[in-house]
């Protein structure tokens, strides 16, 4: 009975250690079935007034711009074959998956190549179907020719970044609202080089881990030459305080998750030009964004893909429905198993101490 009582005492006590750190897998999008489970956004860029097209699932497959290629990676890339008339614009990809995670989340991406060259904004994000209500997460994000991958969040007024415990030293901008600053978010740049262009391809490219936890955001970068073995391989739980300090980090502290954020949707996107700016444009480029590439030379567009292994969602206990999901995946059933046999034990201990 005594025994039975500690025994319990300590299973009681690991549970919040367990919740705050451990996940397990619910969700992969790899190989061949890669792009089963998200939108297509099937219209021209209306979001950020890129000289894009966005093209359908269809017409991605059909162009190959989105696809799986021979070693079973999925590709997404603007289109590097067509002329562009004058007036017109290139296509190009966005998906969203179907699926929205909730607090208690944590998306890994592995990745080969991420799409670079002036004219090209890429991103993988997340962001809730009421904009800015729900947040915006940016775990990757670069334009044209700069050097090293950006972060942010994007939120309702009221959310800043304070004592953030992260490796990054370069913080340009501590205030999320959407209204400061030009929307620009807060934003913290990655200090390694291997995170972004040719550099990151050609360091084998690397691995993006976002924890969207009650605590706060947290977004670790690995090259691949860094890769912890906690992330290799094909693990079905992962335990984020084994990967050392994120290279950036959004405390809770002065940006209360469960306020200012709901369930996310998972986002892939290369838009043209784009934010509209000029500016942009001509810090890392020179020229005209729009006439010197976009109706240029397609070859002007030989980098821009992304060249993605998985992207494996993970989740906790507590998150277990999160993906609101159309099909309940076999691996959710899993997980959802899991969670029963934790409540089982829990609610055990409760008979025993009674
Ligand atoms: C963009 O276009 C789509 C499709 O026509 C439409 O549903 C959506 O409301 C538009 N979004 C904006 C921000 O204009
Ligand atoms: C952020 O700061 C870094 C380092 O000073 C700089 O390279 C980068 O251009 C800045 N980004 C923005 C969006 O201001
Ligand atoms: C990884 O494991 C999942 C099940 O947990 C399986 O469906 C998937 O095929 C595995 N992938 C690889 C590359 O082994
Ligand atoms: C287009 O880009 C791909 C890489 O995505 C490259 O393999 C190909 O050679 C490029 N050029 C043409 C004309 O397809």
């Amino acid at each position: 009975m005594v025994a039975a009582k500690s025994a319990c005492a300590l299973v009681l006590a690991l549970l919040p250690t367990i919740a705050s750190a451990q996940y397990n897998l619910v969700k992969q999008y790899q190989g061949s079935s890669f792009f089963d489970d998200w939108d297509f956004y099937n219209n021209f860029d209306n979001l950020t007034n890129g000289d894009a097209i966005f093209v359908s699932a269809q017409q991605a497959s059909q162009d190959q711009l989105a696809f799986v290629n021979g070693a079973g990676n999925a590709i997404m890339k603007v289109d590097n074959t067509s002329q562009v008339a004058f007036n017109q614009k290139r296509n190009t990809i966005r998906i969203s998956s179907k699926d929205r995670f909730a607090v208690g989340s944590v998306w890994v991406a592995d990745m080969l190549h991420v799409p670079f060259g002036c004219s090209v904004w890429p991103a993988f994000w997340s962001q809730a179907p009421d904009w800015p209500t729900g947040g915006e997460i940016d775990t990757f994000e670069a334009v044209n020719q700069v050097t090293r991958n950006q972060m942010s969040l994007h939120t309702e007024p009221g959310c800043t970044v304070s004592n953030p415990v992260q490796s990054s030293t370069l913080q340009n901008s501590t205030d999320c609202s959407f209204q400061a600053n030009n929307n620009e978010g807060c934003v913290v740049t990655n200090p390694s080089t291997n995170s972004y262009g040719a550099p990151f391809a050609s360091a084998g490219g690397g691995m993006w881990v976002t924890e969207f936890a009650e605590k706060g955001v947290s977004i670790w970068f690995f090259s691949r030459a860094d890769v912890p073995s906690s992330l290799q391989g094909n693990s079905s739980s992962l335990d984020t305080s084994t990967l050392g300090t994120p290279v950036g980090n959004f405390p809770s502290s002065s940006c209360s998750v469960d306020k200012f954020f709901e369930p996310q949707h998972l986002i892939f996107d290369i838009t043209l030009c784009g934010a509209g700016n000029p500016a942009t444009f001509t810090q890392t480029c020179t020229g005209v964004c729009y006439n010197d590439y976009v109706i240029g030379s397609p070859s002007n567009y030989d980098n821009a893909y992304f060249e993605v292994r998985s992207v494996n969602v993970f989740g906790t206990s507590q998150s277990v429905d999160i993906p609101v999901s159309s099909a309940a995946s076999s691996v959710g059933a899993r997980v959802g198993a899991v969670a029963m046999q934790l409540a089982l034990l829990f609610g055990a201990c409760l008979v025993t101490i009674l």
